[in-house]
């Protein structure tokens, strides 16, 4: 049995050893200063992006700061990712128990593993590359259609390294046939295409920020926490200089509240002059921006954030109360994740990719000597779709049950049932992740309690709405007409049907709707894919920012990550992410007073 323990305890020395030669970049510093003119929170995949782009023009001051460190040397490799959840480098959220599915899970929760550390999840995800699909941008506000998008799709394909990995494995061209044998029938096919340079992960935290990260007008602080951002009370003074009171008296004159004066000032201006911050030795900090605040801390982080600094619902800042700065109520609603429903097939033939050979001497010579090999690549053999339904090809056949149980949190029993290898290394087979491109179930996130340390409270709503289970279960019988094709039946495929406690009394028959249902309410996963928390839209009712992603109602704060997403990506939100960024980064050079 395969002890992932041991096998990353040797890539942690290695790493070790690595790591120690690197020079520590210029841009890291141990402490804030005063004032910059642009601070973006989070280096994740947004972050790092907004970072580079922005501190291009050296008379522009820029200050990143990440609550997280540096992701290990482990992280580079790409089929290691799994390893990498549950450790120092993961927030390791949990969902709340869920009513519609999640049935085999511990306490019917969902892990919802997200990156914390310069790079972000983008440090920790499969790589997978994709746009979604055209029609998804007709639901995006002014300025971000399909056809506007076309340069920065263009450059963010080149800039990602986005290529096919394992076009001349057995199960990738079992695949490519299968398209040929189902012409006609309404389902595409398409190559994984993976963003990997060299056989390593290609974050944006190697495309961009390690290219900035010398440069002497970008500071990043590390292990450190925006605690809130604010028109902060100790700036106030500073940013409030003597002409605009003016302006005060003629607004006093609305309100009592003479003793507000400043505050009411502020609060008409509604400028956002900086953010709090906390180091890891506990001290806190108000660092001022004199242009913006960008917010790229994730679809679960950004609505944290506002939420604790005041802006957000009202009814939820006055359940913990926390001052309100502005009510904006659609902060933490429209919470989208693709949901999967892990459907396993055996194989006769010994075409999948089995611990034993990512394991061999081979293997791992191939993989320090050419960064070439499954070690290199994320184990996705090719993806299908039809209409809103599709399917994964993950070609991984054994899987490490401590880890996989981890990472899961499936009850043992569930995982058994569905994975008959999980006691033979040996053993060939494949999973199809089956998933709803366009779910239409909408969770949210809400507060914990006032303190940006705790947790908030995640609650996805996975299928809530009935269409999206019927949509899964299309997309497993895309998987079922797929595993009939030839070259997939002289691979002797077969689909393995779980023997799950609680859909006993059903046909045991995944052609079966109910029992098909009864298995994904039961087993099914999270993609990872949390977005929209945030989302753009018209007005404040319907989104939280404009279509140039500026809050609503705020003037000097933007948000640029997964949260500004207003409906689900037919596909997967890393690469989507970036184009965002890029694009929000031109917008902002543009318009900005250093420009060229
Ligand atoms: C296991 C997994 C697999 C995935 N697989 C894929 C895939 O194959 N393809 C794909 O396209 N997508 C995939 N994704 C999703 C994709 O990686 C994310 O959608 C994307 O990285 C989100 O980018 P982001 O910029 O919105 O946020 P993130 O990259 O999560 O960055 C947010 C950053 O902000 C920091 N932060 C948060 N709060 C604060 C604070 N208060 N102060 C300071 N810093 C803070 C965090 O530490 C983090 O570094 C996967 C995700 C996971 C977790
Ligand atoms: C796809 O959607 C169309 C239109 O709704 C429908 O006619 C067709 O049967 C669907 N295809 C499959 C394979 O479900
Ligand atoms: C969050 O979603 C759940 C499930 O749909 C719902 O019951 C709850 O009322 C929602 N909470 C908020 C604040 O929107
Ligand atoms: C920076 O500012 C100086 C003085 O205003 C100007 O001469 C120089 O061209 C600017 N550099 C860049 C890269 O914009």
């Amino acid at each position: 049995m395969w002890n992932y323990l041991i096998f990353s305890g040797l890539f942690a020395i290695v790493s070790l050893l690595l790591t120690q030669n690197l020079k520590r970049p210029i841009s890291i510093v141990d402490r804030g200063k005063t004032r910059y003119d642009y601070v973006i929170v989070g280096a994740g995949t947004a972050g790092c992006v907004m970072a580079s782009r922005l501190s291009a023009n050296s008379n522009t001051t820029v200050l990143l700061v990440e609550a997280g460190g540096y992701f290990g040397w482990l992280s580079t490799i790409p089929i290691a990712a799994p390893i990498l959840q549950k450790s120092y480098m993961d927030w390791a959220y949990k969902t709340e128990s869920q009513s519609f599915s999640s049935k085999g899970l511990l306490d019917n929760r969902q892990n919802i593993p997200r990156g914390k550390g310069l790079g972000g999840s983008g440090q920790l995800n499969y790589l997978v590359h994709s746009f979604g699909r055209p029609e998804d941008y007709s639901h995006w506000p002014e300025g971000w259609s399909h056809v506007e998008l076309q340069p920065y799709f263009h450059r963010v394909t080149k800039l990602v390294r986005a290529r096919a990995a394992l076009v001349k494995e057995d199960l990738a061209r079992a695949m490519r046939e299968a398209a040929n044998s189902l012409w006609g029938s309404g389902a595409s096919f398409a190559e994984a295409q993976t963003t990997l340079y060299k056989g390593a992960r290609w974050s944006t935290y190697h495309s961009h920020l390690r290219a900035a990260w010398d440069r002497a007008n970008l500071h990043i602080l590390v292990d450190t926490t925006v605690t809130r951002v604010s028109d902060l009370l100790s700036l106030r003074a500073i940013a409030c200089p003597p002409h605009l009171r003016k302006t005060t008296v003629e607004y006093t004159t609305l309100t009592p509240f003479a003793s507000l004066e400043l505050k009411i000032l502020l609060d008409k201006e509604n400028k956002i002059v900086g953010v709090e911050v906390q180091y890891e030795d506990g001290l806190s900090e108000e660092i001022e921006a004199t242009e913006e605040v960008i917010l790229c801390a994730g679809a679960i982080g950004t609505p944290h954030l506002l939420m604790i600094s005041g802006i957000g619902p009202r009814d939820q800042l006055d359940k913990f109360k926390i001052p309100v700065q502005l009510d904006v109520p659609a902060v933490g609603k429209n919470y989208i994740d693709h949901f999967n429903m892990p459907v396993y097939v055996q194989l006769k033939s010994p075409v999948s990719i089995t611990l034993k050979k990512l394991q061999s001497i081979s293997t791992i010579v191939q993989y320090f000597l050419f960064g070439t090999g499954l070690l290199a690549s994320n184990g996705i053999m090719g993806i299908a779709r039809v209409n809103d339904s599709a399917v994964l090809l993950a070609g991984i056949a054994s899987t490490d049950e401590k880890l996989l149980k981890i990472i899961s949190n499936y009850r043992t029993k569930t995982f058994r049932s569905l994975f008959p290898s999980y006691a033979d290394p040996m053993r060939h087979g494949f999973i199809f992740m089956s998933n709803c491109l366009q779910p239409k179930s909408r969770g949210n996130i809400t507060l914990g309690s006032n303190s940006i340390f705790d947790r908030p409270i995640i609650e996805p709503a996975f299928l809530e709405r009935y269409e999206d289970v019927a949509c899964t279960i299309n997309a497993i019988r895309l998987g079922l007409s797929i595993i009939r094709t030839p070259l997939f039946r002289k691979f002797g495929a077969e689909v393995h049907v779980p023997d799950i406690e609680e859909c006993q009394d059903l046909v045991q028959d995944y052609r079966d709707d109910a029992f098909a249902e009864c298995v994904i309410r039961v087993a099914g996963l999270t993609s990872h894919h949390p977005t929209g928390t945030c989302k753009m839209g018209n007005s404040d009712e319907d989104g939280v920012v404009d279509e140039f992603l500026r809050v609503h109602g705020i003037q000097g704060l933007r948000i640029v990550d997964a949260s500004v997403l207003p409906i689900p990506v037919s596909g997967m939100p890393n690469s989507v992410i970036i184009v965002l960024a890029e694009r929000l980064a031109g917008i902002i050079l543009q318009s900005s007073k250093f420009k060229r």
